[in-house]
């Protein structure tokens, strides 16, 4: 058990952006990997509060609180009310690039034709939850890369959304029950579990990640 249980704000799953009343921009997150987490920071003795998108994998655990939400705007709201509230905020969710810049709310869009579909840019909302984050509140990313740029766009987004760690994983863990993921914190150490390359059930990863941040906040507070 742990010495100190925290306050986990943990987000996962897909966005879905509405084009019309019935369709919509997806991904295949399944939301595996951060509901995992949550489980896992449940199971550690942390408090958890678990933003999930649209997906059917929910957690177990009845001491998670679970709060759902559909598109990347409805998460940013769930952020700035949840973040404020936390310790540490794993962003695992696959929160959409683009979004339509306009949605047929009640109508559906008929056959026939070209259609152009008008896409904007969703802001991040990782980095934008920099702006608010206290000194003592730690950040940790996901990165789903290419194999032969993983470390780099890891690294770069490391840095670049100001966060304390991220995972680095490829991008055939979206949608699997495995993951090979790799932990570049901000420090410059990069730590893995005892099985890398060999990607791992999300479950084992989960625990083996929540026991990592545990580590990087004891390091913070020894400092
Ligand atoms: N993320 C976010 N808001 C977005 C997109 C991504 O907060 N609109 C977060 C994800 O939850 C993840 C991290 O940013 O923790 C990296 O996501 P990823 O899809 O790998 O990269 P992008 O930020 O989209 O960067 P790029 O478009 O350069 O690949």
């Amino acid at each position: 058990m742990i010495s100190q249980a925290m306050r986990f704000l943990i987000t996962a799953g897909p966005s879905h952006e509405p084009i019309d009343a019935v369709r919509f921009i997806g991904n295949r997150s399944s939301g595996r990997m951060g509901v995992a987490a949550a489980e896992a920071a449940a199971a550690r003795g942390h408090q958890v509060t678990l933003l999930l998108g649209p997906t059917a994998i929910t957690p177990t655990n009845p001491l998670v609180r679970l709060v759902r939400f559909g598109t990347a705007a409805e998460l940013e709201a769930f952020l700035r009310i949840y973040w404020p509230q936390a310790d540490c905020l794993l962003m695992s969710a696959a929160v959409a690039d683009f979004r339509p810049v306009t949605t047929l709310r009640d109508r559906k869009l008929e056959r026939g034709g070209r259609l152009t579909l008008e896409l904007e840019a969703v802001p991040d909302l990782l980095a934008m939850t920099a702006a608010t984050t206290q000194p003592w509140q730690v950040r940790v990313g996901f990165a789903l890369e290419e194999p032969d740029r993983l470390e780099e766009r890891a690294r770069t987004k490391l840095i670049g959304k100001s966060l304390d760690a991220i995972v680095a994983n490829p991008l055939d863990t979206m949608d699997a029950l495995g993951i090979a993921g790799q932990l570049f914190r901000r420090d410059g150490q990069v730590r893995r579990p005892p099985e890398w390359p060999t990607p791992v059930p999300k479950a084992a990863f989960a625990s083996w990640l929540i026991a990592e941040i545990e580590a990087i906040v004891s390091e913070r507070q020894l400092r």
